[in-house]
Order: structure tokens, then sequence, then C-alpha cells
């Protein structure tokens, strides 16, 4: 396993984490002993950062998380979430708080090593219209929170989610106060960290990796597998999320994978012996 510093964050993480929501829905809907199981095994392999959020299965992921670390005694990075709604637009550093301390109590730790904003961004927060997309000065309160959280010993670095409004991103990027981000990437929608030619069918991220990385910010990539769609099946696994929204590319989780087929020439031709061996 290959580890790296992640930006700001001083937290030595392995290239590859292990993801705890619902989309794979293991640590949400899996049976104890085969989560256990697993998260020993990519223990054993070098993993050593852990995903979850409260959203995930409503605290279950987290709770699950929290029982496995103890009970392998592993001492793991762990990154948890704050998705604020709409009622909380006038009270957000008061949210903010109660979810972390729940996020805490749930996982059974005393800080949490990298607490990052969900919601999506964009310039303003209209609650009544899209309550998970909050503003630019919201996002400035949000990391006036965190930072009083550090101070409190509850949290040790932020980040936020790098979806939503494009041109909004490159500006919080740009504003920083955060030191690292979840940036959507991978074969179908790769325009966070390359340039996308004229008439790109989908968002337009603009580079948000390389920007992010010019500001000295760490970059977790999510949707690297399209949700499972670049795996090139329609098939879920039991426990896996029957319904995947697709994040940045077609409408339907169908389309994504009829368009990660595309890809199947580079099976055919041996370059790679699987579509997710793509990727790499
Ligand atoms: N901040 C955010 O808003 C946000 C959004 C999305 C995700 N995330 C994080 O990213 C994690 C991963 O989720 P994602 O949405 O980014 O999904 P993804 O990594 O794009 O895809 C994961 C899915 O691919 C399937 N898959 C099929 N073949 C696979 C193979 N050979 N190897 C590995 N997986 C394979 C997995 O199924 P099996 O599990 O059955 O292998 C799983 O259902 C989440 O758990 C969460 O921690 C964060």
């Amino acid at each position: 396993m290959k580890y790296n510093i992640l930006g700001q964050a001083d937290l030595r993480v392995s290239q590859l984490g292990f993801g705890c929501g619902s989309i794979g829905g293991l640590l949400v809907r899996g049976e104890y002993p085969t989560m256990r199981q697993a998260v020993s095994r990519a223990i054993e392999l070098g993993i050593n950062y852990f995903d979850t959020a409260p959203l995930y299965g409503n605290g279950q992921s987290e709770v699950n998380l929290g029982a496995v670390m103890r009970e392998l005694r592993a001492d793991g990075v762990i990154g948890t979430k704050v998705r604020l709604t709409g009622k909380d637009v006038n009270r957000i550093g008061e949210a903010i708080t109660r979810s972390v301390e729940g996020s805490l109590r749930r996982l059974g730790r005393e800080t949490i090593d990298l607490i990052q904003l969900h919601n999506r961004i964009g310039f303003s927060w209209q609650p009544e219209k899209d309550p998970d997309r909050i503003g630019l000065p919201d996002l400035d309160t949000v990391i006036g929170a965190f930072e009083a959280l550090r101070q409190q010993g509850k949290a040790r670095f932020w980040g936020i989610t790098g979806l939503g409004e494009s041109d909004a991103l490159r500006e919080a990027v740009g504003r920083g106060g955060f030191q690292a981000i979840q940036v959507a990437y991978n074969l179908l929608n790769p325009s966070t960290g390359t340039t996308v030619p004229p008439g790109f069918p989908f968002q337009d991220y603009g580079q948000l990796i390389d920007r992010a990385a010019q500001q000295g910010l760490g970059v977790i990539a999510i949707r690297i597998l399209a949700g499972g769609a670049l795996s090139g099946a329609t098939e879920r696994h039991p426990v896996a999320s029957t319904g995947v929204n697709p994040i940045a590319s077609e409408q339907e989780y169908s389309a994504d994978v009829g368009r990660a087929r595309r890809y199947a020439f580079l099976v055919e031709k041996g370059v790679v012996s699987n579509l997710v061996e793509a990727l790499w």
C-alpha cells in the first residue's frame, strides 16, 4: 500500500480508502461478521482511511464502523460528515456541533480525524428550492464552526464535498479555509482531473482536482466506479443500494452502465483484464 499526507490535513492516509456508505452498503446493511472480516482484511492490506457519514443508514454506518474498529483494536483515520438541512439555515454552528457530537457518540471516539461538509455548494442557499445546496457565504459559517470544534478537541481537520455548481466550487477552493475535498472522478466524467472537449455531455467541473492541489488541499476521489456502473454490470450485491443516483454522468444508472460498456474494447484488446482495472 502506498500512503500520502492528505494535503493540509496532517493525516497519513492509504491511497485506497474504505467506503462505508450506502452504495456498496456493507457497513449499513451487512451482517456484522462480514463487516468485521472486510474491515480486518482491508487493514491487513494497509488501508487506514475509512469514510462514513451520519446519513449512511441514518447513523448505522458510524455505529457499525465504531464497533468493528473497537473490536479489532484498530486505530484508523476516520472521516465522517455533516449534512445541513433547510431548517439549519439560521443555526449552522449549532447544527454542526450537534451532528458532530452524535457522530462521536456513534463512533465511540473522542475526536473526528476529518469532518466534511456533505452538502453540495452553490453561490447562494435557497432552502425552499434546493435545501441540500448551501451558498458560499454559509460556507464561511461552516468553516468557523469546524474551527471551533477543533479548538474543543472534537475534530482535527475538515473538508467539503466538491459537488454542486462548478464555478462556486472553484471559488470555494480558491478561498480555502479547509484542508481536504471529496471530488467525483471517473472514466465517464473525468472533468475534475482533465480538460474535456466542447460539447462534453456532462457537468464540467473545470479541473477541480488541479485547483485543489494548487491550494495544497487533500483530495479524496469519490464515484471512481460511477457507483458500480463502471464494472459494466447492472446486477447489484444484495446489501448494495438498488437505486444509484448517478453523480455528474447520465440520468440513470443503467445508462451509465451502457456508457461504461463502450470501454469493453480495452478488455477485448487485453489492455486490462476487466473494466474496473481500467481505472488504474
Ligand atoms: N461526499 C459524498 O457526497 C460522497 C458521495 C459518494 C460517495 N462517497 C464515499 O465514497 C464511497 C464509495 O461510494 P461511491 O459512490 O464513490 O461508489 P463507487 O466507488 O463509484 O462504486 C462502488 C460500487 O461499485 C461496486 N463494484 C462493482 N465491481 C467492483 C469492483 N471490482 N471493485 C470494487 N467495487 C465494485 C461496489 O459493489 P460491492 O460493494 O458489492 O463490491 C459498489 O456498489 C462511499 O462509501 C462514501 O464513503 C461520498
